[in-house]
């Protein structure tokens, strides 16, 4: 047995059975290739699930973390701590917002959002019965606040009624978004791109007409920028290209580039009818560790200029993809933004993503028929040339 396959076999005894694994493990990183236990180095396309924006071994960033485990890790949300507030600054000044609150996952986020949302229309007129309008397709976590307004029926159905009160609209269809527009909405909640539903970017006049809607009716627009912000789609975040601000929006993944982190920011007119001390808490959330992983992650991206490298290589990113799709009949679209992109193709794509890892090339799936791509923000020409010459040879 290989160290590979004996941990395999440990982790499969020992740890829920709540993910269907690739046979891999990952022993480390460096840049944006990884090494499974036995050496074996593989191209990474997936980023831990967009996560790991800025390489994997990355000198400076490992520094900031270094140093801030040998002063401080954590001290709980009952004192100030330098980092969080640092990286609350910085955060709300590059989202547009006033205040954040952070998480330890984007799950909290939506969490803490929704209930935002809630508290904000409670302060107005209290009553037990508002509504938020989420869109099918969605993913925004497992939590069961974040699963009731997960928009997958099959991720909710073994989990009763959820948190209630939560309404389907198509996304980019603002008629059914309209018609369960009620007295009762306080909110209505959408990824600026769908992830998980398969990548799917709001169309502008879509997000503007919703945003029109809540501007009119007083309704919060929350937006889960937690895949697609952070400089994804060669915006920091996603909203900014369509000239529109939500009220409240959620980021994770990218803004910890590996320490667990997320975080919930809203404008000052919400804040002012939102949480007070005793609505929401968090004993790790914004810990020194987590505020000091945010400080150095969005210090990066200002001074290595990442959004705009992202946007710099995206046409040739879709042009690779377009050529794959030329080629191969299977492929039916490649779409996408920025370094978030999918090839849909006619048939399932398990087969190809086992492939692909066995010649060394880590991708991942949106929904059965859709390879989702989203590599580190550093990757460069080279790297998208090897995967699309990887992916040639197999589809
Ligand atoms: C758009 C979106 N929202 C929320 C989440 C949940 O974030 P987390 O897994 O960090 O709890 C995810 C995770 O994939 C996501 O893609």
């Amino acid at each position: 047995m290989s160290i590979s396959q004996e941990y395999i076999a440990c982790g499969e005894k020992n740890l829920l059975h709540t993910y269907n694994r690739s046979p891999i493990v990952f022993e480390k990183g460096d840049g944006v290739y990884l090494y499974d236990a036995e050496g074996k180095k593989y191209l990474d396309f997936a980023a831990g699930i967009a996560v790991f924006a800025l390489g994997y071994n990355n000198k400076e960033y490992n520094d900031a973390l270094k140093a801030q485990i040998d002063k401080l890790i954590h001290t709980s949300n009952l004192y100030y701590n330098i980092p969080a507030i640092e990286a609350a600054k910085e955060l709300n000044s590059i989202a547009g917002m006033d205040r954040v609150f952070f998480t330890n996952s984007g799950t909290e986020a939506i969490e803490g959002a929704l209930k935002s949302a809630l508290k904000y229309a409670y302060t107005k007129a209290p009553a037990d019965d508002y509504e938020i309008i989420a869109m099918e397709h969605s993913f925004h976590g497992r939590s069961m606040g974040a699963l009731s307004v997960t928009g997958n029926s099959h991720y909710r159905e073994a989990f009763g009624k959820g948190i209630g009160h939560i309404k389907f609209a198509e996304y980019n269809d603002f008629e059914s978004v309209k018609a369960l527009v009620n007295e009762k909405t306080c909110g209505i909640i959408m990824e600026t791109v769908q992830g998980e539903g398969g990548i799917y970017p709001a169309e502008k006049e879509f997000l503007e007409k919703v945003r029109k809607l809540c501007d009119e009716k007083d309704i919060l627009l929350i937006l889960d920028e937690i895949q697609c912000g952070m400089g994804r789609t060669g915006f920091m975040f996603a909203y900014e290209k369509y000239g529109i601000k939500p009220d409240i929006m959620t980021a994770a993944k990218a803004l910890g580039c590996g320490v667990p982190v997320g975080a919930f920011a809203m404008t000052e007119r919400v804040a002012e009818k939102s949480l007070v001390p005793g609505d929401h808490g968090s004993t790790y959330g914004g810990n020194p560790l987590a505020g000091a992983a945010i400080v150095e992650v969005l210090r990066q991206f200002r001074e290595r200029n990442i959004v705009q490298h992202v946007k710099d290589l995206t046409p040739y990113f879709e042009k690779k993809l377009e050529e794959l799709a030329s080629k191969h009949e299977c492929i039916k679209e490649t779409r996408g933004a920025g370094f978030m992109r999918a090839v849909e193709l006619d048939r399932p794509v398990g087969d190809i993503i086992k492939k692909a890892q066995e010649k060394g090339l880590i991708v991942i799936s949106a929904g059965a028929n859709i390879l989702r791509l989203v590599p580190p923000l550093v990757i460069e020409k080279e790297h998208i040339d090897e995967m699309a010459e990887i992916l040639d040879s197999l589809i």
